[in-house]
């Protein structure tokens, strides 16, 4: 199990990490990542498209629970489980087909947990906020 932790101190320094990990993205990975309101989990997922060279603003998918992102070297699917009715539902969202064709990011993953632990490898990305500007930013690979 692999992890390390960064500090970030600005959105963009978010995005930047975010968009280094996208370049190393293969295809397949579930990434999931937690953290508080407003820590920065789209900021940090604007980023990842970015490294998979999608150009289209990522934004937060607050009416439907996946969006899809086309345009880069993978597809990015986006999921915000934070409206989700309970866990059941996400076996609903077709996640698997999502990953033979692309990436998915999801955000609040605590709603959906343990339905992760079949997925890997997953990514598991903690955002946590240290004060109005900085961030720590744990990236762990679980295998
Ligand atoms: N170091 C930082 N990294 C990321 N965001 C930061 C940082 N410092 C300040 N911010 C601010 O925090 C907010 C992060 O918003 P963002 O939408 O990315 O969070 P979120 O975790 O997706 O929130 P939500 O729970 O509502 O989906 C933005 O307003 C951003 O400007
Ligand atoms: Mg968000």
């Amino acid at each position: 199990m692999k992890r390390t932790r960064f500090t970030t101190q600005s959105p963009e320094e978010t995005q930047d990490l975010g968009r280094a990990l996208g370049k190393k993205l293969v295809g397949g990975e579930l990434l999931t990542v937690e953290g508080t309101l407003g820590a920065g989990k789209t900021t940090f997922i604007r980023g990842l498209a970015l490294g998979l060279g999608i150009e289209k603003g990522v934004c937060s998918p607050t009416y439907t629970l996946v969006n899809e992102y086309h345009g880069g070297r993978l597809v990015l699917y986006h999921v915000d489980l934070y409206r989700l009715g309970g866990a059941a539902e996400v076996e609903d969202l077709g996640l698997d087909e999502c990953l033979e064709t692309g990436v998915v990011a999801v955000e609040w993953p605590e709603m959906g947990m343990p339905f992760w632990a079949q997925y890997r490898p997953r990514i598991g990305i903690k955002l946590e906020v240290l004060n109005e500007t900085s961030r720590g930013i744990t990236v762990e690979e679980v295998r």
